[in-house]
């Protein structure tokens, strides 16, 4: 086994897409287009993110995402548990502060893997993420506002101003949202964008699958702020739900705020279907 680190994160994303790709649960808390995009949208960032994968052969067993100063988003393969002990490790050697590490709880070998090291759970009121799976068999029809279209985001510049108005403040540029764009399993045809009848960029939603074509994600969904409550994040995320059913995909997630302060993304997925069956967890080290 050989363990590498990864001083460019384009690099180290696409193993680390490969190993989300392979083990992939509706329990999981990555999916490779999840990761494509948390990657991808900001550049400059690797003296941030020390990232560190660990291999047999060709194959990802692991890899650990230290965001500094302190948290850490890990995947191990089940079969290979016995890592998580040396994720830990080698984060605890690179962060700047006691680690927060963030899973799904229900992934259990992790969950029992950090338990077994000394990490409990982190109660808090603050906030939280939800997973969110539903099927693509029947999906209702997408219903625009008048004159209203959705077309593929073909000019990245707009697209990329229409993504930093939903979510002001954002860090995401041009070169950025490129970036995401080149990552491995980005498709033109899953980025689509609502326009209003002048031709103003007013919602969008990116969709993913994974490599098997079966899992389809949302990352992420945005209406400018002048257009919400319209009916247009519903009508995009629709949308590429047809799309993906059409590339043969029968599942769609996404991971939503599940706390009470953020309600709305939530309220867009459960109208879509969508029902939480999982949450993110934080564990700290047990004093
Ligand atoms: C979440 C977001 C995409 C919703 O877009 P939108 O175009 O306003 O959504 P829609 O008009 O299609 O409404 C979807 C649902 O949310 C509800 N909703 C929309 N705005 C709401 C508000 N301010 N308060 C309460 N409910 C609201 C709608 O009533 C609708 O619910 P229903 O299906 O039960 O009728 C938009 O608020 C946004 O861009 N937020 C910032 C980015 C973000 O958080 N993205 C989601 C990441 S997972």
């Amino acid at each position: 086994m050989s363990a590498t680190g990864s001083g460019k994160y384009e690099h180290g994303l696409r193993g680390m897409q490969e190993l989300a790709d392979a083990v992939w649960t509706p329990g999981s808390r990555w999916h490779p287009g999840e990761l494509a995009w948390a990657r991808s949208q900001h550049l400059g960032r690797e003296p941030d993110w020390p990232t560190r994968l660990w291999r047999q052969g060709s194959t990802v067993l692991a890899w650990g995402w230290v965001d500094l100063p302190g948290t850490l988003y890990l995947q191990v393969r089940p079969g290979s548990a016995e890592l998580v002990g040396e994720v830990l490790a080698w984060a605890e050697s690179v962060a700047a502060e006691a680690l927060s590490v963030l899973v799904l709880d229900r992934e259990r070998h992790l969950v029992e893997g950090l338990r077994a090291n000394g990490y409990v759970e982190s109660i808090s009121d603050g906030p939280f993420f939800r997973r969110m799976v539903g099927g693509l068999a029947e999906t209702p029809d997408v219903l625009l506002p008048k004159g209203f279209t959705i077309r593929e985001a073909t000019d990245l510049a707009a697209r990329t101003e229409l993504h930093r108005a939903a979510w002001h403040p954002s860090r995401v540029t041009l070169a950025g949202y490129t970036t995401v764009t080149r990552a491995w399993l980005y498709r033109r045809e899953l980025d689509l964008v609502a326009h209003a009848p002048d031709g103003t960029p007013a919602a969008y939603c990116l969709g993913w699958l994974d490599s098997r074509g079966r899992v389809g994600v949302f990352e992420p969904v945005g209406t400018a702020p002048e257009f919400r409550g319209r009916g247009l994040g519903r009508a995009v995320c629709l949308a590429v739900m047809a799309r993906m059913r059409g590339l043969g995909a029968d599942t769609v997630t996404v991971l939503p705020r599940g706390d009470a302060a953020y309600p709305v993304p939530a309220r867009l997925y459960a109208g879509l279907g969508l029902t939480p069956i999982g949450r993110t967890v934080v564990f700290t080290r047990a004093r």
